[in-house]
């Protein structure tokens, strides 16, 4: 989770120090987590903590010293004292300031991130927007510890953090370009900072109540206008000197008189390093240029404004001589002819003003000439008035441009970036300046941060303990307390009139300030101090320390003079600037100017006022080492920054009662998940969740105190246990709500898949249904024309009964096709054909038949046709007349019944030579007894054998054969009729044959005698002997039988066929 929501932001407690103190987490019972778990842990002893405020030996500077190491040597830079941001300079370009990590911080709550200047200008401004406020960010430390790079940090956080317009956008330009135009004219190169500010700035950066950056101010402090005339071994100038000389264009410089060639000045090769390795002159120019027509200045500004600083340039290289008398002169000096050319002013009135002063003598005017050194003094007090007037017209010219001039609700983040306590070996007034503006700012911090603790503590109803801290009032009131404070002094002794001198100045101060417990001299001092101080020094017990002060030139840079006529001849500048700068009250009243000091005083007053209006957040830089390298980490450096910065104070202030507060919403927010009656949902009143979450997690009574919004926890262990387990179950939480999310998703998307199956089923029902629809209308259309057409189906062809027609005719045609008779027998399967077709129907009947009968004729072999043919001779004689006939139909006829080898031979040797035809065994009836008589029947050519065995029993020639009598019965009876007029003869032959059929058949063919055979009803006579008539009875009954009736008739009962 990198973004809190907003109000989850604002419900922030101001005092923000629950961080989360390792980045790495773990799981909850797997390997893994455990694994990620020690990591933390250990990661926690090699990184330090993150937050002073949960140091156990928070009163140890060397554990204070400590943690700031392990930190350092982890590139860790940043650590907090609650919501006060330590930084120590890294010397060396850490990737902790890209856009990405910009966009991590935004939005985000302290405890959710590492240490940064980012989170820190981030809270300010969340807590700007959210309570409608003022703040401000006091950024200190000593030249060279990041100051100037912190405040250029947090504005760029700004630029890209707010929201923008267009119109915004260009108050941003401005506001990011006043940075190189400022630092070019404020900043020079010192022995301790290649970029070290010389003034102190102060920046109200104005927010509108979206929270878009619409405007900015800028207040100067105290700019150290000595360093334009002179510079210490190694240091420089301001850089934009050496910009414009090094990078100024040659048309440009001739127009200004100048060579491309710092050593021609003599402003500027007094440190000897004109040339710096980390500074690019050249490049630092053209950002300048560029910078300066963003902000408005247009051509004519820019022209006065490099002609001030080229005629500064010119005015140092002004040289006098003295004269006889030793007073100074200054003969056809070009320098001089530059400085009143580029100024706009009169050569003559500026060389008087430069080697004279005018004393007002009752209604005259008198010119008193200067000697050598009073005219080079008045000469560098010149160059130093206009360089210093113009940088505060410069921050005016800015202030101008960043200037919001709708009148609409603002609030401001003012950024403080002011020099820190300075000591040098000598230290002179600008130190005291600075150290006492120092000695104002921990004053006004300590009483802040005392305010608002104790603040806290009477709103949240806890007793306030009270915290033992240094109070340096008596330091800033030894300094700036009316008629006997250092101030007051210095400018009695500025006014006084007779000889005053710095050392008087001192015997001043030692009179008055002589039991004061901070301030010694050499005379004050007690014998071993005495030692330690020379003559013209006096020391200061500031809170951060000792430091010792030689008065030496403290009156003349308090009273910072300049001589009237010199003024009046600026006044008379033809450059705008110049003459802007001057035309200031001061010159026309007699009251004389106020000192240095007094103004700084009451600047500073107008800054407590400033920031004690606003609330307070605090960045404090600390320098690594003196030489300005990269990893190196000087402890004795460091110790005493931290002392004299007032870190241990704070600390001790921050960690008086309680370690660690936070409100209760927050605090159950963050911790909930730790106790199974907070988690999830809490729903009843925080501080009741809170209770109820400390009692589980086991905290002791004089761990913590419930205030009225907030918990406040006595230790930073408690809270450290707190936080290691909630590291534990972090992660365990996080796959919950990562199941919970995907089981969400997933049913989201199930939803919708559904949505859209149900959704392409509807369309696809409504495709079918109208299809379905159209099918029927069409059936509906189709069934009414098959009706109109059935019912018109016997008239003549019609359109309405055409379809019809055609449909029952290929209907009929379709089914006949698929149902046509198989068999030529088959006569009754041929379908009934509608009306229509009867015709049709009929010739293809025949047609089929046809050609059925064509393919059975066509398969049909020899032998098949032999046996048809004289089944079709059976079926002449006995077909509607023979019962038995129609099963004898399908058995097939044989060749013989008998083969020849069942022939007795000697039968076989008479007959054969007639041709044997056929042969069967029968059953003889005797004529008279009726006895029945197996015997063979052979047919031959001529005649028919009866023959028993080996003798022909009867010889029947065809040509006698009178007739052949069946019965219409069906019995198997035949009865030979020959004639007997041959007594011989034996009488008709009665015969019982299995195979009646065949062996007529065989016999008519033989012999000729189809018309022969009778097929008799009821009886038929026989002849037994000639003259002699027996006679056969056929009926039928339940049982086949032949007997000799009573009568003597042969009885001959045959079962009844079914057919009849
Ligand atoms: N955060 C930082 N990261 C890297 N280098 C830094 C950082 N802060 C300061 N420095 C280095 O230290 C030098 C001095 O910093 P600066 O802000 O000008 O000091 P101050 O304003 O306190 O005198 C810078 O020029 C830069 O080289
Ligand atoms: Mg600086």
């Amino acid at each position: 989770m990198k973004r809190l929501s907003s109000s989850f932001f604002q419900s922030l407690c101001r005092y923000p120090s629950n961080q989360m103190l390792f980045p790495c987490a773990c799981l909850q019972g797997c390997a893994r987590g455990q694994l990620d778990m020690e990591g933390a842990l250990t990661a926690r002893d090699r990184v330090g903590i993150q937050d002073f405020v949960l140091l156990d030996a928070h009163t140890s500077e060397t554990a204070f010293l400590d943690n700031l190491k392990k930190r350092f040597s982890e590139n860790l830079i940043y650590t907090y004292i609650g919501t006060l941001l330590v930084s120590v300079n890294p010397y060396k370009e850490l990737d902790i300031y890209s856009k990405k990590q910009m966009d991590i911080y935004m939005g985000v709550n302290f405890f959710e991130l590492p240490p940064h200047i980012f989170a820190l200008a981030d809270n300010a401004y969340h807590t700007m927007l959210a309570e409608a406020n003022n703040h401000f960010i006091l950024i200190s430390g000593e030249s060279g510890a990041g100051k100037t790079e912190a405040s250029k940090k947090i504005l760029q956080y700004y630029a890209v953090s707010c929201p923008s317009t267009t119109l915004l956008d260009n108050v941003r330009d401005r506001m990011l370009l006043s940075n190189p135009v400022l630092e070019a004219f404020g900043n020079s190169k010192t022995l301790k900072n290649d970029n070290s500010s010389r003034f102190g700035k102060y920046m109200d950066i104005q927010f509108d109540i979206q929270g878009d950056a619409v405007g900015g101010h800028i207040l100067g402090y105290l700019l150290e206008k000595s360093r334009v005339v002179h510079q210490n071994h190694g240091e420089r100038n301001f850089h934009i000197f050496y910009q414009l000389v090094k990078g100024g264009e040659e048309d440009l410089l001739h127009q200004l008189g100048l060579e491309s060639n710092c050593q021609h000045y003599s402003y500027l090769v007094q440190g000897e390093c004109a040339n710096v390795a980390s500074i690019n002159d050249k490049n630092d120019w053209k950002t300048v240029r560029n910078a300066l027509s963003v902000i408005d200045f247009d051509e004519r500004d820019i022209q006065d404004l490099l002609g001030v600083i080229a005629s500064v340039l010119h005015l140092g290289n002004v040289q006098f001589e003295p004269d006889s008398k030793g007073y100074a002169t200054l003969n056809n000096s070009a320098e001089l002819l530059w400085v009143s050319t580029l100024l706009g002013v009169n050569v003559q009135v500026l060389q008087e003003g430069l080697t004279s002063r005018k004393i007002e003598a009752k209604t005259d005017e008198v010119l008193s000439p200067f000697t050598v050194d009073h005219a080079i003094y008045a000469r560098d007090a010149l160059a130093k008035a206009i360089y210093g007037r113009t940088f505060t017209w410069l921050v005016n010219k800015i202030n101008d441009s960043m200037e919001n001039k709708d009148s609409s609700r603002k609030t401001v983040i003012g950024l403080l970036d002011i020099y820190g306590f300075e000591v040098f070996y000598v230290n002179s007034f600008e130190q005291f300046c600075i150290n006492y503006c120092n000695e104002k700012l921990q004053q006004l911090f300590i009483q802040l941060t005392l305010k608002s603790e104790q603040e806290e503590y009477e709103a949240e109803n806890i007793g306030w303990e009270p915290v033992q801290f240094f109070n340096n009032k008596i330091i800033c009131d030894l300094v700036e307390e009316k008629h006997r404070g250092i101030i007051s002094v210095l400018d009695e002794e500025c006014l006084r009139p007779g000889e005053a001198t710095d050392l008087t100045f001192l015997e001043r101060l030692e009179e008055k300030l002589d039991s004061h417990p901070h301030f010694v001299t050499h005379k004050l001092a007690d014998k071993k101090t005495r030692k330690t101080l020379e003559r013209g020094n006096f020391r200061l017990l500031h809170y951060a320390g000792e430091v010792t002060y030689c008065v030496v030139g403290f009156l003349s840079k308090n009273n910072d003079l300049l001589y009237r006529n010199i003024k009046d001849v600026m006044r008379q500048s033809k450059n705008t600037i110049v003459r802007e700068c001057f035309a200031s009250k001061e010159s026309d009243g007699r009251r004389r100017p106020e000192t240095v000091a007094s103004q700084f005083k009451s600047s500073l007053l107008g800054l407590t006022d400033i920031l004690m209006s606003k609330e307070p957040w605090y960045v404090r830089c600390l320098k690594s080492n003196e030489s300005q390298q990269p990893g190196q980490f000087d402890d004795v450096l460091v110790r005493h920054q931290v002392k004299y910065l007032g870190l241990m104070e704070h600390l001790r202030v921050r960690r008086a009662g309680f370690a660690y507060r936070c409100r209760y919403d927050v605090f159950l927010q963050r911790y909930k998940p730790l106790c199974p009656a907070t988690w999830p949902y809490w729903r009843g009143v925080a501080a009741e969740g809170v209770e109820v979450l400390v009692q589980h997690l086991g905290y002791l009574p004089d761990e913590y105190k419930m205030g009225r919004t907030k918990i406040f926890i006595r230790h930073p262990r408690t809270l450290f246990a707190t936080e290691d387990a909630f590291e534990v179950c972090k992660h365990d939480l996080a796959s919950r709500i990562q199941a919970q999310y995907k089981a969400y998703w997933q049913k989201g998307q199930f939803r919708r898949q559904k949505e859209a199956a149900t959704k392409i089923e509807t369309c696809w029902r409504g495709v079918q249904a109208r299809k379905a629809k159209g099918r029927r209308q069409w059936a509906v259309k189709v069934i009414k024309k098959f009706i109109k057409g059935y019912m018109a189906r016997g008239e003549a062809k019609t359109t309405d009964n055409s379809e019809y027609l055609a449909f029952v005719r290929q209907n009929y045609l379709n089914r006949l096709k698929d149902n046509l008779p198989k068999m030529v027998l088959d006569k009754t399967s041929w379908l009934t054909p509608p009306p229509v077709l009867m015709e049709t129907s009929e010739i293809l009947r025949q047609l089929h038949m046809r050609l059925m009968v064509r393919k059975y004729i066509r398969g049909i072999t020899a032998q098949q046709k032999a046996q048809l043919q004289l089944k079709g001779i059976t079926s002449v004689i006995f077909k509607g007349k023979k019962d038995s006939y129609p099963q004898s139909v399908s058995q097939p006829y044989v060749d013989t019944r008998i083969s020849e080898q069942d022939i007795n031979m000697k039968v076989l040797q008479m007959i054969r030579h007639e041709g044997i035809k056929y042969s069967i065994p029968i059953v003889k009836y005797d004529r008279n007894g009726f006895k029945a008589r197996p015997r063979q029947l052979i047919l031959t050519q001529t005649a028919a054998y009866v023959v028993d065995d080996a003798k022909i029993k009867q010889r029947v020639l065809y040509t006698t054969l009178k007739g052949v009598s069946v019965s219409t019965l069906s019995d198997g009876i035949i009865i030979f009729h020959i004639p007997s007029e041959d007594d011989k003869q034996k009488g008709d032959l009665i015969m019982q044959c299995d195979h009646l059929f065949e062996a007529l058949t065989k016999l008519s063919v033989v012999a000729n005698k189809q018309s022969a055979i009778n097929v008799v009803q009821g009886s038929v006579k026989f002849q037994m002997k000639a003259g002699k008539e027996g006679i056969v009875e056929f009926s039928s009954g339940q049982e086949s039988m032949v007997y000799k009736d009573k009568n003597g008739h042969l009885m001959v009962v045959s079962t009844r066929t079914r057919a009849r």
